[in-house]
């Protein structure tokens, strides 16, 4: 599903950020997840042959963003703790996720993980994030 927004220019989602990553995510109600499957191009590279880990985090932030903004909640992250467990591979096939855990006044409370084929949890993170009034947003 596209973002709904028009003229998205998200580095991570938007259609219309040239440079972007072009992040197509699906979002399931019931989990309050969105997920979306990807390979990473190896301009993103860091050590060689792997992933840049900025990129991991750009990525598993911007799962749980989706799991929020997909299920019409506006909010920013305020806090983002990523674990770095194995070394991503550029090129193949990977599962993203993102999943609200709770939510506690303003405060959201997610997880993401970065997965290979296989199932390993390559990267995941946690993530807090504050709903904000949409103006705020705005410029
Ligand atoms: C998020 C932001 C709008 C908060 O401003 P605000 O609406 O005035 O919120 P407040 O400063 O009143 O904080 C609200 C609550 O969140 C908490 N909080 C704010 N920033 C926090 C942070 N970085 N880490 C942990 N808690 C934080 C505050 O302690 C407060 O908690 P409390 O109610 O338990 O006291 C502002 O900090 C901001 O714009 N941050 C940048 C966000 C960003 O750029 N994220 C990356 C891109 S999405």
């Amino acid at each position: 599903v596209p973002s709904i927004r028009k003229k998205n220019r998200c580095f991570a989602c938007g259609p219309y950020n040239p440079d972007g990553l072009h992040l197509i995510f699906h979002y399931d109600p019931k989990k309050i997840e969105a997920t979306c499957r990807l390979r990473i191009n190896p301009k993103y590279q860091g050590a060689t042959g792997f992933a840049h880990g900025g990129l991991i985090a750009t990525l598993l932030d911007e799962a749980m963003a989706k799991a929020n903004g997909m299920g019409g909640v506006i909010a920013v992250t305020i806090n983002l703790d990523v674990r770095y467990r194995k070394m991503v591979p550029l090129r193949k096939p990977l599962m993203l996720s993102g999943k609200r855990i709770r939510a506690i006044g303003r405060k959201l409370y997610l997880r993401s993980e970065l997965r290979n084929q296989a199932g390993d949890v390559l990267a995941d993170a946690r993530g807090i994030f504050l709903r904000v009034d949409p103006e705020r947003l705005r410029r």
